[in-house]
């Protein structure tokens, strides 16, 4: 749907823009794998969802592959991270969206000693200017997940890292859902939900909150 509004949208003003490179999939969803080498994607095995690289999303930081000792243990998306050494404040840009529409933003965090040093950092995260949550990286393989649902007052929202003296920031996945304007009718364009704990009240089967 979201793809379509794009391509409309687009059409009718003619001018070439990021939709035309496929942030999107036929879900309307972007998914993405921080780290990924430019233009490299793939589909993930479990959740059959296309990830895509985060190149055309941001434009600083630096690429690595997590240490070979975490490889075998974790899911793809964490296979690869970006890292931010320089600069006080990196953003990516999810663009593209419709203004006044709901997002799920959810951003994945694994150490995995990419940098070799064997140092945990602490960052802070940021949808724009409003704070999000505090990364606390306290070991190498135990992914952070935070998730935000929040109201996109333009046509893109931006997901900041931001040193905060505790160590090198980086992410290793960022994914976009659009969501019913009807549902989490806290989140609103004045307030955004951040999640603290999602929790499985019904069948013991817990993959199927991966799915979203
Ligand atoms: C990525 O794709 C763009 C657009 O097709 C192309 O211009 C660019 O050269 C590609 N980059 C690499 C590293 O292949
Ligand atoms: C990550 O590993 C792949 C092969 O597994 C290699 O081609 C790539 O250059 C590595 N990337 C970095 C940033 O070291
Ligand atoms: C970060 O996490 C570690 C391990 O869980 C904990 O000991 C430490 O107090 C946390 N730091 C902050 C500032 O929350
Ligand atoms: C958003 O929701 C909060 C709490 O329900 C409310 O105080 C605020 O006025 C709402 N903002 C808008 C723009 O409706």
């Amino acid at each position: 749907m979201i793809l379509w509004w794009c391509i409309l949208f687009l059409s009718l003003l003619g001018t070439d823009n990021k939709c035309v490179r496929g942030q999107f999939d036929g879900n309307g969803f972007i998914s993405i794998d921080c780290g990924l080498p430019e233009n490299g994607s793939y589909i993930d095995d479990h959740t059959k969802l296309s990830y895509i690289s985060d190149t055309q999303f941001i434009d600083t930081g630096l690429n690595h592959n997590i240490s070979k000792e975490y490889t075998p243990s974790v899911s793809k998306q964490y296979l690869t991270v970006r890292s931010f050494n320089s600069g006080t404040r990196n953003c990516y840009s999810l663009k593209s969206l419709v203004p006044g529409s709901k997002y799920l933003i959810r951003a994945t965090f694994l150490y995995g000693n990419y940098d070799g040093l064997n140092q945990f950092s602490m960052f802070d995260l940021y949808i724009g200017v409003n704070f999000w949550k505090t990364v606390n990286i306290s070991n190498a393989v135990t992914p952070v997940i935070a998730e935000v649902i929040t109201v996109a007052l333009a046509d893109y929202v931006q997901v900041c890292l931001v040193n905060t003296g505790g160590g090198t920031p980086f992410i290793s996945s960022l994914d976009l859902r659009p969501l019913k304007d009807t549902l989490y009718l806290l989140a609103n364009s004045t307030q955004s939900l951040a999640l603290v704990k999602r929790l499985n009240a019904g069948p013991t089967d817990t993959t199927i909150i991966r799915h979203f």
